[in-house]
């Protein structure tokens, strides 16, 4: 996942995951480029769990494909016929819990030790949401010899240098046109994904238990085993150890994939969404097989577990226009917060939480 598979590009292209995915892309249509109006898809086919927990509520109701999984929960868990191990709670979480989580993806999960998608280039980098506040910018020491442990910011050796801080604006304009600078809004914008607990190295596809760590947030973890507890065998709690915190502007997708790092697939991935609506594509064991389109909303959490651990699963799309994407409640309750109402109102955020051993 996550660009591994550089080689797929001929073969996978014709799959039926494939083709799906490029149905629910975003596209721009070609003749209102300047004014770039997204291309219109038909929605028609993609399962809408609020509105089959709605007629749940109502009539008691719902399609044939869609169950109700007996749990001990306390609102109704969402199963599909055909996809044994494959859970969905509609507004798992409270409006409140959804913000908290929000701030803490923006605030607290990308600090170092927790690597993102910016460690490899600029090694840890403390404080990005801060520094979009108060519109700073990161600028390369060029003094400081790459590879070298400047001893501050308590980064540690490796390939993650200490090259790179953040500035005011008016000193880098000052040094001259030939330092290397991006803003952090920039880096906001660019932040991709950021790993809590275990660190996945991503270049070996593999926890990397040497890497430094903190421990899953307590309070993360509490919701988490909370959140799981319908897909776990009856006494066995799960054991959170590591959440990959994926981040989504508009027009980025995560291709088809596997998770097949965590030794044990009986124990549930608890994946939840926050900020704008999503498509997701649960497919089969192979490629080959179509997937089942369905919209992930801000508070939706989903559970993959057993069988459903084999299916290979993406988000092909986020709707960051009005009428689709959905922030409107979210936008209230972050009317006195600038920052991270700008961020939401275009932005997703999965945060996911496995147990690895
Ligand atoms: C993942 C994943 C799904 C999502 O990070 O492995 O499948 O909803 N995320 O973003
Ligand atoms: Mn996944």
């Amino acid at each position: 996942m996550y660009g591994s598979n550089k080689a797929v590009t001929d073969d996978t292209d014709r799959t039926e995951f494939r083709k799906t995915e490029k149905k629910y892309k975003l596209y721009y249509d070609q003749n209102s480029k300047r004014k770039k109006k997204p291309k219109q898809v038909d929605l028609s086919e993609v399962l809408d769990f609020k509105s089959f927990l709605d007629s749940y509520h109502q009539n008691g109701e719902l399609p044939p494909e869609i169950v109700v999984v007996d749990c001990r929960f306390d609102r109704p868990v969402f199963g599909l016929e055909s996809r044994p191990g494959f859970y969905f709670i509609p507004g798992a979480l409270s409006v409140d819990e959804q913000c908290r989580w929000i701030r803490d993806s923006l605030m607290s999960f990308p600090q170092p030790p927790n690597r993102t998608n910016h460690n490899a280039i600029y090694g840890p980098i403390s404080d990005l949401f801060a520094a979009v506040k108060e519109r700073k910018v990161l600028v390369e020491d060029e003094n400081m010899p790459a590879g070298l442990d400047s001893g501050s910011n308590g980064c540690i050796g490796n390939e993650d240098t200490c090259r790179w801080s953040f500035c005011e604006e008016d000193s880098v304009l000052s040094r001259g046109r030939s330092c290397k600078s991006v803003s952090a809004s920039v880096l906001l914008r660019k932040l991709r994904w950021s790993t809590l607990g275990l660190q996945f190295d991503w270049s070996k596809r593999n926890y990397n238990v040497s890497l430094p760590h903190n421990k899953i947030p307590d309070e993360l973890c509490q919701l988490a085993k909370k959140l799981a507890a319908p897909a776990m065998p009856m006494g066995e709690e799960f054991q959170p150890e590591a959440a990959i915190v994926n981040y989504f502007a508009s027009g980025d997708t995560l291709g088809g994939h596997l998770d097949d790092m965590e030794a044990d697939w009986s124990k549930p991935i608890v994946s939840m969404s926050l900020g704008c609506k999503a498509i997701f594509l649960l497919g089969g064991k192979s490629r080959e097989d179509p997937p089942l389109a369905m919209f992930l909303r801000s508070g939706d959490v989903v559970l993959m577990a057993g069988e459903a651990r084999e299916c290979f699963h993406g988000v092909p799309r986020i709707f960051t226009d009005k009428e689709n994407a959905e922030t409107t409640t979210l936008e209230l309750h972050f009317c006195d917060e600038n920052d991270i109402l700008e961020y939401i109102r275009t932005s997703r955020i999965n945060v996911n939480i496995r147990q690895v051993f």
